[in-house]
């Protein structure tokens, strides 16, 4: 199969795709400005929570490149709030920052820029191991070949190895164990529509795409056996904020008895958060509901309310998917 890789470092540069123009064009941007990278993090150029991890790592060992050592301390906490600032909602971009942060508390000025380059590398390196290790796992979900449908894009795309939701689905279709998968187009920035279905295609696996609204009606005629999606923080007792419709998937495979999984690796749990209401849902701006892309439809002096995630409560998840184990409920993942 295919492999997609949404930010590579070489050469002293960070090179993702960016995601906005997808699948139309496969344009890559390369950069050694952090400020670059918080910008692609804002715009969704890269995007994926562990995806903006691994991007906000390398941009504050990019930040301290040539930095004189008396200056680097300013520079730093520059550049680590600035990246910090970009999106609130993935606990993966800021636990890539306090790892990078450790680095820089422990060592000296002489060789502070290549100790950080490391463990940026170490932290991007991990994320495409979790990847594989969350897809091999997830096959014990399978009991037959299965209908799948999934929301957003927690693919390779999301993150910096070959995704999470996604690539558990692709490891079971390498399985015999997926027979066609549904994307949600997921309004309103359509990572489904454009993301997921780009990479499905890649990989040769069948698919189609439907508006958010249609998933209770395929889920009524049958046609789903499983929803899976990603993760972009999973509080201590499982409530896991997703990306906005996930809440409603959950509800519906409720009502028709369907299994609604999550997918995810450790590092998008935040043990130090009891529960959803703690979570800070990130707000996007009106425009991105009144325009599809440069396309107005509506009117942009029309209020209009535009959360970027939504909680799940751990109640409605049937198993959550992480390297290290399934879990099932009741959750405690306050020590993991
Ligand atoms: O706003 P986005 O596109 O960054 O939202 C992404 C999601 O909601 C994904 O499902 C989540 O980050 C998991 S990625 C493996």
């Amino acid at each position: 199969m295919k492999t997609i890789r949404a930010v590579e470092f070489k050469d002293g540069k960070l090179f993702f795709i960016n995601q906005t123009k997808l699948p139309l064009a496969e344009e890559i941007i390369s950069t050694d400005d952090y400020e670059r990278i918080a910008l692609a993090i804002e715009r969704l150029e890269v995007r994926g929570a562990p995806a903006i991890g691994v991007a906000a790592a390398y941009g504050l060992a990019l930040a301290l490149k040539n930095i004189p050592s008396s200056e680097q301390s300013k520079i730093f906490f520059k550049a680590f709030e600035r990246l910090a600032s970009t999106r609130p909602t993935a606990v993966n971009l800021f636990f890539a920052l306090n790892e990078i942060k450790k680095v820089f508390d422990q060592n000296s000025a002489s060789n502070l820029c290549e100790q950080i380059l490391e463990r940026a590398k170490t932290i991007h390196e991990d994320d495409i191991k979790l990847c594989n290790l969350i897809a091999s796992n997830g096959l014990k979900i399978f009991s037959k070949k299965s209908r799948v449908l999934t929301h957003c894009n927690a693919g390779a795309l999301a993150t910096s190895g070959d995704g999470t939701a996604v690539n558990v689905i692709r490891k079971a279709f390498e399985n015999g164990l997926v027979e066609f998968v549904f994307a949600d187009e997921t309004r309103p920035l359509l990572q489904g529509s454009r993301l997921t279905a780009w990479e499905l295609d890649k990989y040769g696996i069948p698919f189609s795409i439907n508006t958010d609204s249609t998933a209770a009606f395929l889920m009524q005629q049958n046609k789903i056996d499983l929803v899976i999606v990603g993760a972009d923080r999973i509080s201590a007792n499982g409530d896991t904020a997703n990306k906005i419709g996930t809440y409603n998937l959950a509800v519906l495979c409720k009502h028709h008895n369907i299994p609604f999984y999550i997918a995810a690796p450790s590092t998008s749990v935040d043990r130090l958060c009891p529960s959803g209401s703690h979570i800070k849902i990130e707000e996007r701006d009106h425009r991105e509901l009144t325009r599809i892309g440069d396309k107005q439809i509506t009117r942009d002096e029309y209020p209009a309310y535009c959360p970027a995630f939504d909680v799940t409560p751990n109640n409605l998840i049937t198993a959550i998917i992480t390297e290290k184990q399934v879990y099932k409920p009741p959750y405690n993942f306050s020590h993991v």
